[in-house]
């Protein structure tokens, strides 16, 4: 795994290369945990400029543990899972206040901190610290029940999964061999149409083998996503700016900004018309958006209306051109745009 990895590994932001964590330069913890954060729920790709971006805005934890809450939500919004916001300023409030501004270097200490789970803990231990512990992502679970073709679905699987790979895991170079893991299964050993004549242990993958790799991982059925209905409230002033308010802290989009409107509701009566209107006036429906959430779909169906005097929501006006920089989930961009087509497009400058 090392020596393809030497040769194969992806080139990424947050990763020392090879040839230098070969010679034992280590990467700054802080990276790596912002990184890990930020991808535990979401594609690489995705995060490149969201990592970036906090990058350049708080190049340390320190300057991260100092920076406005709202900020950080905003430069936030758009990469969902918005409770790894909210922990990742935790997170770095403790580090900073608690521990001198300096990361604890084992699986074991990471794991007490908001935000950090096993598989973040393990991460960030092997790759800034060498901590040579086993990390199991869904790549590393793909890899290893194909090549001991454990049959255990998932989630049940896990627990062997773990057994198998922990005596793998190297003594020196315990980070780049977790990445490699990551990395093979980002590339050869995806899914569905494994590369395996690409594979560097595909002489010793049972799955390969036998032929029958895409079947590896099993999983437990899934059960279907329940749908939630819901109505939303673009309410605008004659500038064209839009009334948003705050989400409570806790609980789903916690913290965010968002549209007014109804609660979200299981119940296929769910009062989303007329009925459900704040108050009176010359509201227009602008169609339905829909969203997929962890548990369940959400449809919100969207009205708008012109209005100039203070809705009966606590709130703001957020005009026209700074509606952009606002801490919105992408679903509700995407209610915003169903009423307004241009709220989002670039201004000529
Ligand atoms: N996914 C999660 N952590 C990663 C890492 N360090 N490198 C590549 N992909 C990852």
């Amino acid at each position: 795994m090392l020596a393809w990895y030497d040769r194969h590994a992806r080139k990424l932001p947050w990763r020392i290369p090879p040839n230098q964590s070969k010679s034992g330069v280590r990467p700054d913890p802080y990276r790596v945990w912002l990184s890990e954060i930020m991808l535990q729920q979401t594609q690489v790709a995705t995060v490149r400029d969201y990592y970036e971006k906090f990058l350049a805005n708080w190049p340390s934890v320190g300057e991260l543990a100092a920076a406005d809450s709202e900020d950080v939500m905003k430069a936030w919004a758009g990469l969902g899972y918005y409770s790894r916001a909210r922990n990742l300023k935790k997170c770095a409030g403790e580090v900073a206040a608690n521990l001198g501004g300096r990361f604890p270097q084992t699986a074991g200490e990471l794991r007490q901190l908001p935000g950090i789970g096993d598989y973040t803990a393990a991460a960030i231990a092997a790759i800034a610290f060498g901590e040579p512990v086993a990390v199991v992502d869904g790549n590393v679970e793909r890899i290893i029940t194909r090549r001991y073709r454990i049959a255990t679905p998932l989630p049940a699987a896990k627990a062997e999964i773990r057994a198998v790979l922990a005596p793998l895991v190297p003594s020196e170079r315990a980070g780049d061999f977790a990445q490699a893991m990551m990395d093979l299964g980002a590339t050869l050993c995806s899914p569905r149409k494994p590369a395996c004549s690409l594979c560097p242990v595909s002489q010793d993958c049972q799955a390969f083998r036998a032929g029958d790799a895409e079947l590896f991982p099993r999983k437990a059925p899934k059960t279907e996503k329940p749908t939630r209905k819901g109505a939303v409230f673009v309410i605008r002033n004659r500038h064209d700016a839009v009334w948003l308010i705050k989400r409570p802290d806790s609980g789903l989009l916690g913290g965010m900004s968002a549209l007014p409107g109804t609660d979200w509701t299981a119940r296929q009566d769910g009062l989303t018309g007329e009925k459900s209107l704040p108050f009176e006036g010359a509201w227009q429906r602008a169609g339905s958006v829909r969203h997929t959430f962890t548990h369940f779909h959400l449809q919100l169906e969207v009205w708008e209306i012109q209005a100039d005097t203070k809705p009966p929501f606590e709130g703001w006006w957020s005009a026209k051109g700074v509606l952009e920089a606002e801490a919105l989930p992408t679903v509700m961009k995407k209610a915003i745009a169903a009423a307004l087509p241009d709220a989002f497009r670039k201004q000529p400058s």
